[in-house]
């Protein structure tokens, strides 16, 4: 969404707030494949913040901290990839609030400014911040030029108080005040209501008295509304958003979240129902047409070796720095997966990188567990037992069936998918799954090595053009889109 919104025409763009101790935890990679710097959550493989050169210069970094020390030394950390960094004092949501984030920092202002003049003294590039106004507009001048005291480059303005929701009328003259009463450039923001073009917005700009304006619902739901030529048709935007998607690897969730709200009151319509009922990145992109696009990308990023979920495993990641893209280990180093209690079990081990994709089954009569369960009755076998064990944030269960014992090499995210991943797995050794249907449905990813059979990317090109499921083509890619959604 940053890089459309700069193609569109917006000068910078923001990150979504990332709270300090989350980029702490993560490291730093340089994604050889993407061609991007990505800061990677250390526990769960999640990327934490993916920038690009498309971006450089231009991308400010908003953090969520309540802290001095955490705010500084993720501001050196941070510093060589982003253009500046902003504080939010604006969030008025509970957990900031009850973090001493946010707008709780506009109430205690003591800490506000000891933020910010660490920040300013410790990292080299700019450094700003975003308040709300407050119910007084002279208190809101006066708490603006405390601010501006400590050294900050600019400071955003959202035009409504801690208490005012987004529907209320922002509040132009306050921002006003506050543009009139500083030296620093302010950014007045919560003007989206009124905002469908670029000639809105320098209007916005103009009664608020300021030189620049900060755009978010009204880029949200159509992110050409920077145009100078005026914004383009939905359609076109979602597409060009989509195919960055790809390009960058972004989470399917996050995709999808930005979809349905550029299609806001068209979500009932087919379109709507589609991409409400989708999961995958090849899911949404085939409902705009880009199918083939996302196959033959996500196919050739896998084949180049980009890492994702899929090759994530808990406590995997490297203690210091920049260590490459080689942030996991090889899913071939199976012994890193078992603790102590497995490896005295003497029953094997058998083990497939599998995923569970929900959508992949229609009801609950066709998921794995059901179907386990069904054979087990069929041949007259005991029923399986599980154990599930998590790491970090990540999950792993043990399916025990008929004397073998099989697991995913997937880690899940919750308990119920890695049982429902580890079933896969015993259904494929038993032959009740076929390879191909996984691969086909996104659950395995086809294997790298194989020179023949259903692994080859031969055989994945050959299902492009002919698979059809449920009138939602699936191929392979849809794994990846998945092992990538972190
Ligand atoms: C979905 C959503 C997420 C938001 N996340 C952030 C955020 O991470 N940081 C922030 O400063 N403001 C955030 N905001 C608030 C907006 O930046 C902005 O202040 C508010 O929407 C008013 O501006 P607008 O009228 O242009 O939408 C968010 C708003 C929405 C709707």
């Amino acid at each position: 969404m940053r890089l459309l919104a700069l193609e569109y025409g917006a000068d910078l763009v923001y990150t979504e707030e990332i709270i300090d101790w989350k980029l702490l935890r993560a490291e730093r990679h340089t994604n050889e494949v993407l061609g991007t710097v990505d800061y990677i959550d250390k526990t769960d493989g999640t990327v934490v913040f993916r920038t690009c050169p498309a971006e450089r210069g231009k991308v400010i970094l908003q953090i969520g901290t309540a802290s001095v020390d955490r705010a500084v030394a993720v501001g050196r950390m941070m510093q060589n990839d982003v253009a500046a960094i902003d504080v939010n004092m604006g969030c008025p949501k509970d957990f900031s609030i009850k973090g001493g984030m946010g707008v709780a920092l506009l109430y205690d202002r003591p800490r506000a400014k000891a933020i910010l003049e660490g920040l300013v003294g410790s990292v080299s590039i700019p450094v700003t911040c975003k308040i709300r106004v407050m119910p007084d507009p002279e208190e809101t001048v006066q708490l603006a030029k405390d601010l501006q005291s400590t050294g900050i480059s600019a400071i955003g303005v959202h035009g409504r108080t801690k208490i005012e929701r987004p529907r209320d009328p922002v509040n132009e003259d306050a921002i006003a005040r506050v543009a009139t009463a500083l030296h620093i450039p302010v950014i007045a923001n919560g003007g989206s209501q009124s905002i469908t073009r670029r000639h809105d917005i320098l209007k916005f700009a103009q009664r608020c008295s300021t030189t620049s304006v900060m755009v978010a619902r009204a880029a949200e739901w159509n992110c050409s509304v920077f145009r100078a030529d005026g914004p383009l048709p939905l359609d076109d935007v979602i597409r060009r958003y989509l195919e960055l998607s790809v390009r960058y690897d972004n989470s399917p969730s996050n995709t999808k979240y930005c979809v349905q709200m550029m299609l806001r009151s068209l979500q009932e319509s087919p379109v709507g129902r589609r991409l409400l009922d989708s999961q995958t990145m090849q899911q949404i992109c085939d409902i705009w047409e880009l199918g083939d696009y996302c196959r033959e990308t996500q196919l050739r990023y896998h084949f180049a070796g980009i890492k994702g979920r899929r090759a994530c495993r808990p406590r995997t990641h490297s203690e210091n720095g920049d260590k490459g893209t080689d942030e996991t280990v090889p899913a071939t180093s199976k012994k890193q997966c078992l603790d102590e209690t497995h490896l005295t079990d003497p029953e094997p081990l058998i083990e497939e990188n599998v995923c569970f994709i929900r959508s992949n089954f229609i009801d609950d009569n066709t998921l794995p567990k059901s179907k386990l369960y069904l054979h087990a009755i069929r041949n007259g076998l005991a029923q399986a037992q599980y154990k599930v064990e998590q790491k970090d944030k990540l999950f792993r269960a043990i399916v025990r069936f008929d004397g073998q014992r099989y697991t995913s090499s997937f880690w899940e995210k919750n308990k119920r998918y890695a049982e429902q991943a580890a079933t896969l797995v015993c259904l494929l050794k038993r032959g009740v799954e076929s390879r191909d249907e996984l691969i086909r449905n996104g659950a395995m990813l086809p294997s790298k090595n194989a020179t023949n059979g259903p692994d080859t990317v031969e055989h994945a090109e050959e299902q492009k053009g002919s698979c059809d499921m449920n009138g939602d083509r699936q191929i392979v890619s849809d794994a990846i889109a998945t092992a990538g959604s972190c």
